[in-house]
């Protein structure tokens, strides 16, 4: 059984999904504080609770044989951890600290949970390479680094191994659109741009156009959500085979600037967006991309949706139908009176 903390989140429902498909035994811990009741699916134990809650994690561990652990539990804006670091080592390193805790009492073996290309900071080189020195410029980079670090010691003293993946930019949803990016407040730029089309906005915002790059705008290695989810599939089967612990990028190793996902995404959904060019945003690196070989090599993972007119047309679908995210459907379910999915109780 596979326990998959923060599963009613993007990217954890996507993981979820995934893993329902491959007839792997699943269950889900998640606090719904941005995670979506909706977004997990029906035969899908889901334990409402907090990861920093030990009790309630022991009794998770208790009610169920769990062999292997995916952790997506955090909190990941990089504005939001400016003003408020503390909770942000609160959430990320106090939840670690707490789920790594009950795993060495129940003796479980292996984690694989999100990192970040944020612990890098500003990259002297690109394409980044996972030996890159980590000075992250923000505090959600530093607590995922910490994270990391805690990871490490935490394998050398109680046998707990880890596959820690650095995610670049995650983008997309599931083929059929039924589950994908829903945060409240949205900040990321993907789903900033389809607010346009959806007349929820009525201009796109270009965050400095400054910056040493071919069109002055930022450099992203868009990666799709179900690309990252795969490779956490390998990352597990990895550990499983009795590799050791170990970090690897995820992305496609293809950078793409802002302008050119505006363009895109006009393209994509059928009317150029009307821009307005704004100041750099605080923290943002000019050019972050990937160097995947050592994913590629170590893991046997390949990005199969590195398109990225296909990963914007597949976060579309779900926009598009659901401009309210799962809001919207949460409101149908409660207005018809309809039974909501259950819970499960310790
Ligand atoms: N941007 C705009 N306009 C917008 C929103 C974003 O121009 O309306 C720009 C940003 O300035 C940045 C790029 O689009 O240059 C991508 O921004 P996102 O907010 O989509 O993503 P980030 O690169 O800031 O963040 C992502 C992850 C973080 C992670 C970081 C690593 O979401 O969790 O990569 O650098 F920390």
């Amino acid at each position: 059984m596979i326990l998959v903390c923060g599963g009613a989140g993007y990217i954890g429902s996507h993981m979820v999904r995934y893993l329902r498909e491959k007839n792997k035994e699943v269950l889900v811990v998640d606090n719904l504080r941005t995670g979506h009741r909706e977004s997990v699916p029906e035969d899908v134990p889901l334990y409402v609770g907090d990861v920093r809650d030990m009790s309630f994690l022991k009794r998770v561990f208790s009610n169920n044989q769990i062999d292997g652990v995916i952790h997506f539990c955090a909190h990941s804006l990089v504005a939001e951890s400016m003003e408020d670091p503390l909770r942000y080592y609160d959430n990320n390193v106090g939840g670690a600290i707490s789920l790594l805790s009950v795993m060495r009492d129940f003796k479980v073996p292996n984690i694989i949970f999100s990192s970040t290309a944020a612990t890098y900071g500003e990259p002297k080189t690109v394409p980044i390479t996972e030996d890159l020195e980590t000075v992250p410029t923000n505090p959600y980079g530093e607590t995922k680094l910490a994270m990391e670090k805690m990871f490490k010691w935490a394998d050398v003293a109680y046998g707990i191994h880890y596959v820690a993946l650095r995610y670049f930019n995650v983008a997309g949803a599931y083929k059929t659109g039924k589950i994908g990016e829903d945060h409240n407040p949205e900040t990321h730029l993907i789903p900033l741009l389809l607010q346009v089309p959806l007349g929820k906005r009525k201009e796109a915002y270009i965050f400095g156009t400054d910056y040493p790059t071919s069109d002055g705008t930022c450099v992203r290695d868009y990666i799709h959500v179900m690309d990252i989810v795969d490779a956490h599939v390998k990352a597990l089967d990895y550990l499983e085979k009795g590799n050791p612990s170990n970090t690897f990028n995820l992305g496609t190793g293809q950078g793409f600037s802002v302008k050119e996902i505006v363009d895109m995404t006009g393209q994509v959904t059928g009317k150029p967006l009307p821009t307005i060019l704004k100041e750099r945003r605080a923290g943002d690196p000019a050019v972050l991309v990937a160097d995947n070989k050592k994913a590629k090599e170590m893991l046997g993972w390949e990005p199969k949706h590195s398109n990225i007119e296909k990963m914007i047309a597949s976060a579309w679908l779900w926009h598009k139908n659901h401009s309210e995210g799962y809001y919207e459907q949460e409101e149908i379910l409660c207005s018809f009176k309809w039974k909501r999915r259950q819970t499960e109780n310790l």
